[in-house]
Formats: C-alpha cells, structure tokens, sequence
C-alpha cells in the first residue's frame, strides 16, 4: 500500500494529507474532508452526482485519484455560496423548482457552471449538451434547464457598483 501527501486548494482554502494510491478523489472529499455536498450516485463515471470543478472544469470526481489532484484547485458545491448569498444557479434551482430528491443537483450545478464559465449565454440545446453526462432520475430535465437559463441571466446582468464606505453620497 502506498501513501502520498498531498496539499490541494479546495473553495479557496488549502488542504493536506496523507492518501493510499487508491483513494478516489470523491471519498477523500466526503470520508476525510467531510465535504459531503459533492454525492456519490454511481461510483462508475455515468451519473454525474460526484461532478465539481477541477482547475475550472467539470469533472467527475471518482473518476479521478486523489492524488492526481495534488497542486490543483477545486471548487466543490459548498463553495458555491459567498458571504452568505446562494449562488445564482443555487437562486435559480430554488426559484425555478428544479429539484425533487435533490441528489443530483449539486453535480447538476457544478456541470453547469462549468458550462456558464465557457458560455455565459447558451442556447437551451447547449445547456441540455452542457448537462448531458448528469443524469436526473426524479425532475425531468425541463426545470433544470430554466434554472440554468435563470442564473445565465442573473450573472450576465451588471454587478451594482460598490461604494467605498466614506466616500460619501448618503446625504447629511
Ligand atoms: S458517482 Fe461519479 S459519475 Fe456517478
Ligand atoms: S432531483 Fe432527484 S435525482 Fe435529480
């Protein structure tokens, strides 16, 4: 059995230990990490659930070792949500009640943003490719694209500029 130390930036933050050969990248992240939003539905690459972003891209992470992650950046679901505002794709699966179980939809959102990143404004049929290795055994796939479609627009709309504190126009 052989064990390698790795160190891995995971939703900004660095990570290390020690992992057999064998590890997949999924169990690491569940079974030692305890990020458990990133869900193991298959084990054998044809679900999607255990999708998150490996230095930007999709990925399904028990396809890959956890070793081979060492010096990479990851972006799991949990680090989808900032300062405590849900992510637009987090927004638009609420809203657009995309979601049943719920199993898959952290791998659903991970491939999708993954896809957003590349085009921020696809087309329905390019959402439906961008989402064709997760599958949905619950939901159809109607209500998921609509959300899709709900957090393209809400990231392509201006940012509201932010005003220095102090810098004045709040009246006297
Ligand atoms: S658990 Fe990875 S694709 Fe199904
Ligand atoms: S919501 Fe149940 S599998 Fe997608």
């Amino acid at each position: 059995m052989s064990i390698h130390h790795i160190r891995v930036t995971i939703n900004g933050k660095l990570y290390e230990g020690d992992v057999e050969a064998r590890t997949l990248l999924v169990h690491w992240l569940r079974d030692s990490l305890r990020l458990t939003g990133t869900h193991i539905g298959c084990d054998t690459s044809s679900c999607g659930a255990c999708t998150i972003l490996v230095d930007g891209k999709a990925v399904k992470s028990c396809t890959m070792l956890a070793v081979q992650a060492d010096g990479r950046e990851l972006l799991t679901v949990e680090g989808l949500e900032q300062n405590g505002k849900l992510h637009p794709l987090q927004e638009g699966f609420h809203v657009e009640h995309a979601l049943q179980c719920g199993y898959c939809t952290p791998g659903m959102m991970m491939a999708a943003l993954a896809l957003l990143k590349r085009n921020p404004d696809p087309s329905e049929q390019e959402i439906r490719e961008g989402i064709s290795g997760n599958l949905c055994r619950c939901t159809g796939y109607v209500n998921i694209v609509k959300a899709i479609q709900y957090a393209a627009q809400k990231l392509r709309e201006p940012q509201p500029e932010q005003v220095p504190a102090g810098s004045g126009g709040g009246g006297e």
